[in-house]
């Protein structure tokens, strides 16, 4: 954890991408321009679905209550496994598609929802923004190998002005930017300490389903196209299915659950990137290659230490607090929101100020809300630019754990470095 000497700092070992993103801009790009449109209130955009999966069903099933209200319509449906677009056209009554890009280049779609494996996240949603297309994107924002690619993505959604809102649901309460008010105003002092945690029992890779143990690349299963820039390997069935074991689809419990209860600190707190990261943890419970316990420590310039935890061997859990030098914010933990937002003064003749939630883990309110931001082209509740910054300390976290190093960031180039 010591200051690095110049010699180590010449050595640094800069974790570029270029390959992935020159392989990306490769990619051709549908001809369609920004959509300048101005929507209306009985204007319904069109959705098309990239991903067809377990978490696309709640999205669909979410979609289609939306759609009777009037409010979208579900025009196209796009996997690499045929049985799942085939299932999910039949719900949706969406055309189907195989490749994303052909999709994106479809006029009747909006908007997308991106809910593959993490790798495919931020390549998918750059192309829909450059294609015009506004986006909901599942969380993690990255793989954890990607982190320009996020800020790639950021910075393009920002540029073309496309609406990206990132999966994390948690953050679909309006009690945050109240309690960000009081934060503001002083009333717990300067933040300075955080904590969190995410918290469960099982191996939740194992149980993704393998329905059919004999399926193969073919006309049905597009292994390349499942692979993206991932490293090429030879098709294998708990791979396809099960790609949340695996490093190169996933990076464990950081950006599958730390995700959710990390992104409410931002909706806080003004946070930029830490400048140093320690990832902990193993795989000390199940087979499996990614950890099933993973602690990441995230210290910002000037505060706060941010104190990350999860374990996959039971659901007790610990609260997010926020300590300040005057008092505590008090969130619930990953699975039990607690009343509301607590505001908890250091000053014994202080009062608690509670901030009631309106719900919990509100993907339908996530909807509605990316929905009237199409509209309005307000700021969303879970925006790109918080989902870059979020990426950051857990991509970080990953990498540190990997290669037993400690991560900085480069705020400037925006990359992290390993020494
Ligand atoms: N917000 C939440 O609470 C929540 C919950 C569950 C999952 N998720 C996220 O949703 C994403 C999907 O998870 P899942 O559990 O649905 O996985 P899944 O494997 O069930 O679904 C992913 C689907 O994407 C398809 N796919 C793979 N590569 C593709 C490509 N290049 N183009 C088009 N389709 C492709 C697969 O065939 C599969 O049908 C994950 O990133 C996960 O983190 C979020």
């Amino acid at each position: 954890m010591s200051r690095s000497t110049p010699s180590q700092l010449a050595r640094r070992r800069w974790l570029g991408i270029a390959g992935t993103v020159a392989a990306q801009a490769a990619l051709p790009i549908p001809q369609i321009f920004a959509s300048t449109r101005v929507w209306g209130a009985n204007d319904r955009p069109g959705i098309g679905f990239i991903g067809t999966g377990g978490r696309a069903g709640a999205h669909i099933e979410i979609c289609l209550k939306l759609k009777e209200q009037g409010r979208c319509d579900t025009t196209a449906v796009c996997d690499v496994y045929r049985p799942r677009v085939e299932a999910a056209a039949a719900r949706t009554g969406g055309k189907i598609y195989r490749d994303y890009r052909e999709l994106l280049a479809d006029r009747g779609v909006d908007l997308v929802c991106i809910a593959t494996p993490d790798r495919h996240h931020a390549p998918q949603a750059l192309t829909a923004v450059r294609a015009g297309k506004d986006v909901y994107v599942e969380k993690p924002l990255t793989h954890w190998s990607q982190m320009e690619l996020a800020a790639e993505l950021g910075d393009e959604a920002e540029r073309l002005k496309r609406i990206v809102q990132v999966g994390t649901q948690y953050v679909a309460d309006e009690a945050y930017a109240k309690a960000r008010e009081l934060i503001g105003q002083g009333i717990v002092g300067k933040i300075v300490h955080v904590q969190l945690g995410y918290f469960r029992r099982g191996d939740w890779g194992e149980r993704m389903p393998i329905p059919d143990p004999n399926a193969k690349p073919g006309p049905d299963l597009d292994w390349e196209q499942f692979l993206g820039d991932a490293p090429k390997v030879a098709f294998d069935v708990s791979r396809f299915f099960q790609w949340r074991l695996y490093w190169d689809y996933a990076g464990g419990p950081a950006t599958d659950l730390l995700v959710h209860v990390f992104t409410p600190v931002f909706c806080l707190l003004e946070l930029g990137y830490p400048e140093r990261v320690l990832g902990g943890g193993g795989t000390f419970q199940y087979a499996r290659e990614v950890p099933d316990q993973c602690n990441i420590i995230a210290d910002y310039p000037g505060g706060p230490s941010v104190v990350m935890s999860n374990s996959l061997s039971n659901y007790t859990g610990i609260q997010t607090i926020l300590r300040g030098t005057d008092g505590a914010i008090v969130l619930g933990d990953g699975n039990h929101p607690g009343p509301g937002i607590r505001i908890v003064p250091v000053a014994k003749d202080s009062q608690e100020v509670v901030i009631p939630w309106s719900g919990f883990d509100r993907t339908e309110k996530l909807w509605e809300n990316f929905l009237e931001c199409v509209q309005t082209r307000n700021r969303p509740f879970s925006p790109v630019d918080i989902g870059v910054r979020v990426q950051a300390p857990l991509n970080m976290g990953i990498l540190s754990h990997r290669e037993g190093k400690v991560a900085r960031f480069d705020s400037v180039a925006r990359k992290i470095v390993l020494e």
